[in-house]
């Protein structure tokens, strides 16, 4: 699949009813835990009044959080214009439309009209991503301080699961597809580009990486 193919089937799977249905959930239970996790991870660092940079942000729970205690400002980017449609509507309804920018599109694609921020946040994206490389190069870029992602657990038992779940698009006629990268590569590849790992969380089938400069 190349990456126009990857932005079509994207904003196909994440359409207006699977945002609505994950707003539901967020307003009735909270952040899922990847987010959770990822929400304490930043908060330990005890920033203040920065900006924020998420990658595929889905209805924007990150940002919705964080602006209750660490950033001032947040530029949410996604490939699904539903998505991006809910995030506003939820910082309309807060008074905070003004302090965030919305950018639809493949990440990849966008690199140069991205904005630097001190803290970069991919939850359940890279493994959206075909050409994770790329995608981690580019993000990882943008980031001042906190680059911070959830990924799936690179196990036998995660990579059947996410098999069998392609398996059933396949079937079905659906174009998207999930992917368990390595995260030795990955580690790798963080390494190479100078960032320094500060914790390793998550839970039975996911894992969430913080990283500094
Ligand atoms: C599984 S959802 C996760 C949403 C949110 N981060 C969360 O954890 O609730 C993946 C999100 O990444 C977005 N996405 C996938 N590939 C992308 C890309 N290349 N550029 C921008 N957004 C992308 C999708 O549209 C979708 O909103």
């Amino acid at each position: 699949m190349n990456c126009c193919e990857h932005c079509d089937a994207t904003e196909e799977v994440f359409g207006p009813e699977k945002a609505r249905r994950d707003l539901k959930r967020y307003l009735n239970k909270g952040p899922d835990k990847t987010t959770e996790i990822m929400l304490r991870s930043i908060r330990r660092a005890r920033l203040n009044e920065v900006q924020l940079l998420d990658i595929g942000g889905g209805i924007g729970v990150l940002h919705h959080e964080l602006f209750k205690d660490t950033i001032n400002r947040a530029v949410h980017v996604d490939a699904s214009s539903a998505f991006i449609d809910i995030a506003q509507e939820q910082d309309l309804e807060h008074g905070r439309g003004a302090q965030v920018d919305y950018i639809h599109g493949d990440v990849v694609d966008l690199s140069s009209s991205m904005p630097a921020s001190q803290i970069v946040t991919l939850d359940r994206v890279i493994c959206c991503y075909p050409d994770w490389e790329n995608l981690v190069k580019v993000t990882a870029n943008k980031a001042n301080m906190l680059y911070v992602f959830s990924i799936p657990r690179d196990r036998w038992f995660v990579k059947i699961v996410i098999s069998i779940e392609n398996a059933f698009r396949r079937i079905k006629g659906d174009a998207f597809r999930a992917f368990v990268h390595s995260s030795d590569e990955l580690h790798g590849l963080l390494d190479q580009l100078g960032w320094q790992q500060l914790s390793i969380e998550g839970t039975l089938s996911w894992e969430v990486y913080t990283y500094t400069k």
